[in-house]
């Protein structure tokens, strides 16, 4: 069993990151900057957002952070986004979800530059990616798209089960491993709360992505001896006697999964340290025009 290390991985991918803004500056082009916009005071998104503020800062990117009280007004919201579009400094830019529930999630998305938008949320963005074209991915799936290529895991005409269909995780990352290339080229099965046969699927899987939400739901009678397995759960539970009170949980009941797999991802330490860097990769595409010319 090879544990599949996300945290070392994001590490070697942002000193890469950090040598190609040092290229970009030797050209005399100014530094990519990525914008944040955070509405309310959720401690998770503080949370999240002050992880990709510091990452920029490690990297040596710009960025800057747009702060809202939680009562703002969509138009206003909407106009931030304008600004942001039009704002010829700014490379690329993300409105940290969930936004409050008097605004539209959908129409603050579909209201981004989607050149500029790094989140990989736009339908542009989406349309472009199922159908294999230069595209913004969104950071969960890309993250472990490196993490694949990274490990050299081949994923050709292998069978992937994906637990879970949401449309930031699951989903895309059912169309990007099913799309030609490698990784991609794998036959895919999607599995959800209505899929009847789940541990039937499972056990057929060469590769599983383990994205539900639940914690410690994949049990080690439903991996087969030798499968990948991807973690993409981060429930906080409980911890007592932790400072913060809580840790997180996968969604794998890693102890007793990991002995019959050939690669396996830490919960913490795999996907979750890979999701900002591929922010971080977005933002410097972005500021390259490396998807939209
Ligand atoms: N909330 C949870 N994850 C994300 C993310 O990747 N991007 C944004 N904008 N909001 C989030």
């Amino acid at each position: 069993m090879q544990l599949i290390d996300g945290k070392a991985t994001s590490q070697a991918v942002k000193l890469e990151i950090a040598e190609a803004v040092q290229r970009l500056t030797a050209s005399g082009m100014k530094k990519p900057h990525l914008a944040a916009v955070l509405v309310g005071n959720d401690g998770g998104s503080e949370t999240y957002v002050a992880a990709k503020i510091k990452a920029c800062e490690e990297v040596g990117f710009n960025s800057s952070l747009i702060r809202f009280n939680a009562d703002v007004s969509e138009e206003e919201l909407l106009n931030c986004v304008h600004q942001l579009n039009n704002d010829a400094d700014v490379d690329g830019f993300i409105v940290q979800l969930p936004l409050p529930k008097h605004i539209s999630e959908e129409k603050v998305t579909e209201v981004i530059d989607p050149r500029k938008d790094v989140d990989g949320f736009h339908p542009q963005n989406l349309g472009r990616m199922i159908t294999g074209a230069p595209a913004f991915v969104s950071a969960t799936p890309q993250g472990i798209m490196e993490l694949i290529k990274r490990y050299q895991i081949d994923t050709r005409g292998k069978h992937v089960v994906v637990i879970g269909r949401s449309n930031i995780v699951g989903r895309p990352m059912s169309i990007l491993l099913s799309l030609k290339g490698n990784p991609g080229d794998a036959t895919v099965t999607v599995c959800h709360s209505r899929t009847a046969n789940l541990k039937e699927l499972c056990l057929q899987a060469d590769i599983i992505i383990a994205a539900l939400g639940i914690p410690g739901f994949l049990k080690a009678d439903m991996v087969k001896e030798g499968a990948v397995v991807i973690d993409v759960g981060t429930t906080r539970v409980n911890a007592p006697g932790t400072k913060s009170g809580w840790r997180l949980k996968g969604d794998v009941d890693f102890d007793a999964v990991a002995p019959k797999c050939s690669f396996i991802t830490p919960v913490p330490g795999g996907v979750g340290p890979m999701t900002i860097v591929s922010l971080l990769l977005n933002t410097l595409k972005a500021a390259q025009k490396e998807v939209y010319q």
